[in-house]
């Protein structure tokens, strides 16, 4: 999977710059990481052209303001002149920014999972934990060079809870009540004929003998799905069911209500006095207000059983 992220840098000119002794030697003690307090305040600050004793390296820098003047104005120029847009991949790789002239600015990734910022103004500025990373940033008056690379990219979620009713209760899952006569609870294993799909429960749409019994009317329970933060947006899932029923009569269904997507297009279960389990599936794209509804309507009493729901990404 690709995401692209974007780096931007804000990068200063200035034509007072001067590649001289006095640059050389800032740049080999940090550059602008070791002396961008010095030189904004220096620039910020009116000297006469025969000061002398300021500054860093009199020697290379001659005592002379000027040259201090145009050392800080290579490494640490605040006015913004262009901005660059690079894309990198942040699937493990680590890509190479090179743009000329010297960097005040931020680096940040967007979009997948987060938005992450940073000033790339010391040697090793960090994006964020949890997605890119800035490991190295060299600075020097022409060329700035940024390292980016990611670590583990957080993983995708199943996104169904309780799919599989282990919990033993229909946690997670409310009846939708939309026929009296049926409700939706979560047996054992020993109460299906051939037995839960996996472990020792399955949830089941049973009928009051009672009544009023509504022939072919549906009824439905429901799970709001809390889609995905670490997914991106138009992850799909396979939506997975298994269902069984003794009776020939029975119709199932699963849906978003939310978007009413469909997932099944109705099915008439096969029935029989060992029914297997039917699985249903399909690959769908959730939305942002994703409710996950599981319905069946039945022509008889007869109980329908479910399992090992699921929304997987794929
Ligand atoms: C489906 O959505 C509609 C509209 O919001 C709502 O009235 C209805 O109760 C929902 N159905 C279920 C089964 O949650």
């Amino acid at each position: 999977m690709l995401f692209l992220y974007a780096c931007l840098f804000f990068i200063g000119v200035n034509a007072r710059c001067n590649t001289d002794n006095c640059l050389n030697a800032f740049n080999n003690h940090g550059g602008y990481a070791s002396y961008s307090q010095f030189c904004s305040s220096f620039l910020a600050t009116t000297y006469t052209a025969t000061t002398s004793g300021v500054g860093p390296f009199p020697s290379q820098c001659k005592n002379l303001p000027s040259k201090l003047s145009s050392a800080c104005s290579c490494i640490a120029s605040t006015t913004s002149a262009t901005t660059t847009s690079p894309t990198v991949s942040p699937d493990g790789s680590t890509t190479t920014i090179t743009v000329t002239a010297t960097v005040t600015g931020t680096c940040s990734a967007t979009g997948f999972p987060m938005t992450v910022t940073t000033t790339v103004s010391s040697a090793s500025p960090t994006c964020s934990a949890t997605t890119l990373t800035v490991t190295s940033v060299s600075l020097s008056t022409t060329t700035t060079t940024v390292t980016t690379s990611t670590i583990a990219q957080p993983t995708c979620p199943q996104i169904v809870i309780n799919g599989g009713f282990e919990a033993g209760i229909l946690a997670d899952w409310t009846n939708f009540n939309d026929n009296p006569d049926a409700s939706f609870s979560v047996v054992t294993s020993a109460l299906i004929p051939g037995g839960s799909r996996s472990s020792f429960y399955s949830a089941a749409l049973i009928f009051d003998p009672l009544g009023p019994f509504l022939p072919g009317i549906p009824a439905d329970m429901y799970q709001s799905v809390l889609a995905p933060q670490l997914c991106s947006a138009g992850q799909q899932y396979l939506f997975q069911m298994y269902v069984k029923t003794v009776a020939n009569t029975c119709y199932v269904n699963a849906y978003d209500n939310g978007s009413g997507q469909s997932f099944i297009d109705i099915l008439l279960m096969p029935g029989g006095t060992t029914p297997p389990w039917v699985e249903m599936s399909i690959v769908v794209t959730p939305g942002t207000s994703f409710e996950l509804v599981v319905e069946a309507a039945c022509d008889t009493q007869d109980t329908v059983w479910f399992d090992d729901i699921s929304l997987t990404p794929v």
